[in-house]
């Protein structure tokens, strides 16, 4: 006896009006597929059969990573009971079935774990939910004894029906034996003409087959996305408990319903987000760091003490401690700031390593650079690292002062202790020590006579230049 877990995915998602199957929209920065699947895994079922059909090619192509699953074509959407027909013959008669829905992303793996705790032997369970406002969901119906007794569509629902407010969340779970015999039995005589997976459990209850229901204690877990207005109320409740268990932990978060994590965000003690802040991938902020508003943040790491100041975006970069950047900077991948570095307002970087206390402070491109300690970049420098074909390196020693508007035309080396005049367009090494400037001579030209407005004639020799 083995757990087979089935993750019905086949859907078109009509409401969703997209051209991208349903299950690939994204909830916290993933598709709900992989999500729902990443849950599954954890029950560590012996393989997880996705059933797809609609926009097949683009599913298998963005889950083309995952393991341990047997992909089951659905060519017509004839029902969930259908669906669940397809995948049947890879699974043995004494296996248990446990069914849920590719488009009910925030399941948990407790609610699941207790569903096939649940599951009587040669019966089902079904997981339901208690809802204020049920509509669009399969009412589940009970005896005057308060047994379960059927699920009955929205669409098939007597008016009395439609007043029940325990619904069907979709999940559930089965004896893979007695879910084949069902599933055999069932038709298509309903308001949808579909074979309705939850005819099975009526049916098994005729038959004198336990069937049981457990009912999840947050019903927001249950929530299917069928548009993009159901996406946004998931995607809310999503970003509301992970803000939730940040602040719990000590992340002092300004507006907790002004902050987007799609990935991981781990912090440390006395981390300060302001609004507005979006944390892409994995993301690890040290303690006492400080988010200022309007941030982006990908995959990157921030030490101890640093202070990010407003609408700055850091991408695949690494921060050591006390590190000042910002505001309006970005730092594009490969970037590693090492201690006390400054980077400042209107400074990209890209693949650059700025050593400890360097500082960057103003309008300024910095790629494919190597700076040393204690470096400081004059206003408007530019490491001129691409020739139209290739890219080249620049690396600068330590100590060195580059003056304002330099451009550092790679490959070239700059040695320790160098200063840069200002304007200066370096192409060659400069060795330790050394002074360079490149700068056109000045002229004055005294007593100059700006021409007037209606002298437009290009007679002063100075004006043609
Ligand atoms: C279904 C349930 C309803 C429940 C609701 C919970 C049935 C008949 N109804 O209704 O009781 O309250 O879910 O969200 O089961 N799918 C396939 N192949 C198909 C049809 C559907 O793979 O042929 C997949 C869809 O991609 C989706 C899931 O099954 O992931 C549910 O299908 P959907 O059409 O959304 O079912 P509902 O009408 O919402
Ligand atoms: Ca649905």
């Amino acid at each position: 006896m083995s757990l087979q877990i089935f993750i019905l995915a086949a859907g078109k998602g009509t409401r969703m009006r997209s051209d991208k199957p349903k299950v690939l929209h994204e909830i916290g920065g993933q598709a709900m597929l992989r999500r729902v699947y990443n849950t599954a895994c954890q029950l560590r079922p012996a393989c997880i059969h996705i059933v797809y059909g609609f926009g097949g090619d683009q599913i298998m192509k963005d889950m083309a990573d995952l393991k341990n699953v047997d992909w089951v074509y659905q060519a017509e959407q004839l029902g969930t009971g259908h669906a669940v027909r397809q995948a049947m013959p890879n699974v043995k008669d004494d296996d248990i079935v446990l069914v849920i829905y590719g488009d009910t992303p925030l399941l948990s793996v407790t609610t699941l774990g207790r569903m096939v705790a649940a599951v009587p032997d040669r019966g089902l369970a079904v997981l339901t939910a208690n809802f204020s406002d049920p509509t669009g969901f399969g009412r589940i119906v009970r005896d005057s004894a308060g047994a379960f007794d059927r699920i009955v569509e929205q669409k098939d629902a007597s008016p009395e029906e439609l007043k029940i407010r325990e619904i069907n969340t979709g999940v559930c779970v089965a004896d893979a034996g007695v879910l084949r015999t069902m599933l055999n039995t069932i038709g298509r005589d309903n308001a949808q003409h579909e074979y309705y997976l939850t005819d099975v459990f009526s049916v098994a209850r005729r038959c004198g087959m336990p069937v049981v229901t457990v009912t999840a204690d947050d019903p927001d877990e249950v929530l299917g996305v069928n548009s993009c207005v159901q996406q946004a109320k998931v995607e809310k409740i999503y970003q509301r408990k992970l803000a939730e268990q940040l602040m719990t932990d000590g992340v002092t978060i300004i507006d907790p319903d002004r902050i987007n994590i799609r990935g991981s965000l781990s912090c440390g003690r006395d981390v300060v987000i302001d609004i507005n802040a979006v944390f892409t991938g994995n993301v690890v902020l040290g303690d006492r760091v400080t988010v200022g508003p309007n941030c982006v943040l990908k995959d990157c790491e921030i030490g101890p003490d640093s202070v990010i100041s407003p609408c700055t975006v850091i991408e695949g970069s690494k921060l050591g401690r006390h590190v000042t950047i910002g505001p309006f900077a970005r730092l594009r991948p490969g970037c590693e700031l090492k201690d006390e570095v400054h980077v400042g307002n209107f400074v990209e970087c890209k693949n650059a390593v700025l050593g400890e206390g360097t500082k960057s402070g103003h309008l300024t491109y910095l790629g494919d650079a190597t700076l040393g300690k204690g470096v400081n970049i004059g206003a408007g420098t530019i490491t001129c690292n691409y020739d139209g074909l290739h890219k080249f390196k620049t690396v600068i020693g330590d100590d060195v002062f580059v003056g304002s508007d330099t451009q550092i035309v790679a490959p070239v080396t700059v040695g320790d202790g160098v200063t840069i005049g200002a304007g200066t367009t370096v192409t060659k090494d400069i060795s330790d020590d050394m002074l360079v400037i490149t700068r056109a001579p000045r002229r004055d030209i005294p007593d100059w006579k700006r021409p007037g407005k209606k002298d437009r004639s290009p007679k002063n020799p100075e004006e043609q230049q």
